[in-house]
């Protein structure tokens, strides 16, 4: 049976993170290629590359710090060079600094912002110019949270990159909907994974507050994320551009 995604390359940032992992699994489940790019070290993404490459999957790696535009570029033309165009990009590598406004320093709040927000807008700027260039279709998805739009007091700059994430989100998706590119944001709540965990291992009580919290009483899997990402990447989707996709069981709604 065909599989959704055969034959096309999607390209992830943050791929050595619990999301990105699973993200980048799941777009190979699909028969997608991948093209996958984190902060770490090459040795970092040898598991995973192994993993890829077991299943017969075409992949490549980059250490690349997304903050680096030029280093982003560079990012994108070995990728192409090793697997071919790219039509899908998941804007996923963040960092989160747990401090409050009058603790956080100016240094911390531009480094946030840097990674979470320029990152994302460099790596997903650099993939769609590519695509335009090249009058390819595709998808763009933002890894956006519910806290870019509900208050929290104790990761402000996480919290504002995340706000401004979501309007980059809008404004790529008015310029390249009539280039038939869908650019759309998934907005998770709890993941019981990377970034929620540091803040977990820091306050363990607060991971079962934080299930209790959720109208839903469950945290989110990595795996759940990474089916709904995919599932916005659809070739067949031809409408849904410059949504979010809140995905946080409920959390907003209180
Ligand atoms: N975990 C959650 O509860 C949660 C909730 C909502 C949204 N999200 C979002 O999901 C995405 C993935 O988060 P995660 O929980 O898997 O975190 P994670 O820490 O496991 O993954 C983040 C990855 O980004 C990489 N990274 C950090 N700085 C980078 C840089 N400058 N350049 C390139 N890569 C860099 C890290 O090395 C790491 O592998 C993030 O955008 C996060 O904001 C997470």
């Amino acid at each position: 049976m065909k599989k959704l995604l055969e034959k096309k390359t999607v390209l992830i940032s943050g791929a050595l993170g619990d999301i990105g992992r699973a993200v980048a699994l799941a777009f190979a489940a699909q028969g997608a290629g991948v093209a996958l790019g984190d902060i770490q070290p090459e040795a970092a993404a040898a598991p995973l590359l192994q993993e890829l490459t077991t299943i017969g999957v075409p992949c490549h790696y980059t250490s690349v710090d997304v903050s680096d535009a030029v280093a982003v570029d560079r990012w994108l033309q070995a990728a192409e060079a090793a697997l071919g165009p790219v039509s899908m990009v998941v804007a996923n590598a963040a960092t989160v600094t747990i401090a409050g406004l009058y603790q956080v320093t100016a240094e911390q709040w531009r480094k946030e912002l840097q990674v979470n927000l320029d990152g994302a807008f460099h790596v997903t700027r650099a993939v769609t110019a590519r695509m335009l260039e090249q009058r390819i279709t595709g998808s763009v998805v933002f890894a956006g949270s519910w806290a870019g739009e509900v208050a929290h007091a104790h990761i402000p700059a996480y919290s504002v990159s995340k706000a401004g994430l979501r309007m980059l989100s809008k404004c790529m998706a008015l310029e390249l909907a009539p280039h038939g590119i869908m650019v759309n944001e998934i907005a998770p709540g709890y993941v019981d994974a990377g970034l929620s965990r540091v803040v977990w291992e820091q306050a363990p009580d607060q991971k079962e507050q934080a299930r209790l919290k959720t109208p839903v009483r469950q945290l989110i899997t990595p795996q759940q994320v990474a089916r709904e990402v995919v599932r916005l990447c659809d070739p067949e989707n031809r409408h849904i551009t410059g949504s979010v996709l809140l995905m946080d069981g409920g959390l907003s709604l209180l």
